[in-house]
């Protein structure tokens, strides 16, 4: 998979990318609501403190492109938000719904922590509205910055469907939920589909300019674990009825 190229995002954005960096790096409250995090994030699921971190990370990227004309400090303050959001967007990833609940524990995990009600309400808004293929039906109420760090993070956790995916997230998935091998296989014609229309879904500029790519990228890995699963298993696969995804050789 070495062969694959890097998602261009990281390149041609690599200064915004620096930017949230350090700045997450450098919060004292980041620094706070991480160590309230670290008893309440399952690292077992492949949506843990690195998936959170990552995304919370890329999220204030996507808001710092987006708000290129914003003043300095405004900017850094709204990627400070991006950053909280991306640290607590999953965590109720186990649970149904855990869009709406995890807005539900973010609003009482900033309210502990002393957060403004304003700042609350527009990172629950976002968490609350982060979940793959449920459309927002009406715009934020809190107005255009809300919208606009709600969808960089839906954006930056959607990067997480690219490369990532066939990395590290489906096995930490599949090995949390004891899938058996011929029966994920079954099931992996249809994921990748479902890979694939996540692209039409990007929501902030920045996201659909880097987002596709990020998905092609890890359809591409996909299609040759694919190819690579379904040759060094082939005794055990051909046990059951497992079919092959229509574009592996
Ligand atoms: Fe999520
Ligand atoms: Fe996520």
């Amino acid at each position: 998979m070495r062969d694959l190229p890097a998602p261009a995002f990281y390149k041609k954005e690599a200064d915004a990318l620096l930017r949230s960096h350090r700045l997450f790096e450098q919060s004292k409250p980041l620094k706070e609501l991480m160590s309230h995090l670290k008893a309440e994030l399952d690292e077992d699921f492949g949506h843990g403190l690195s998936h959170s971190q990552k995304v919370a990370i890329e999220a204030g990227a996507i808001v710092f492109v987006e708000g290129k004309n914003t003043p300095g400090p405004q900017i850094d303050h709204i990627m400070f938000k991006a950053h909280c959001a991306g640290l607590l967007h999953d965590t109720m990833r186990k649970h149904k719904d855990h869009a709406e609940k995890g807005a539900t524990y973010a609003r009482k995990a900033l309210h502990f922590l002393g957060f403004p009600e304003k700042e609350i309400g527009e990172i629950a808004f976002a968490i609350a509205c982060h979940e793959a293929f449920r459309v927002q039906e009406t715009p934020c109420p809190m107005g255009p910055d809300a919208q606009g760090l709600a969808d960089a993070l839906y954006d930056a956790d959607k990067f997480r469907w690219g490369p990532d995916n066939f990395a590290h997230t489906v096995w930490d998935m599949v090995s949390y939920a004891r899938i058996p091998l011929p029966l994920f296989m079954t099931h992996y014609p249809r994921a990748l589909e479902g890979i694939a229309r996540i692209k039409e879904t990007f929501r902030s500029q920045t996201g659909k300019l880097y987002g596709p790519e990020f998905i092609d990228i890890g359809l591409e890995v996909g299609k040759k674990l694919d190819a690579i699963i379904r040759n060094e298993f082939s005794p055990l696969l051909s046990k059951h009825t497992v079919p092959s995804h229509p574009t592996t050789p």
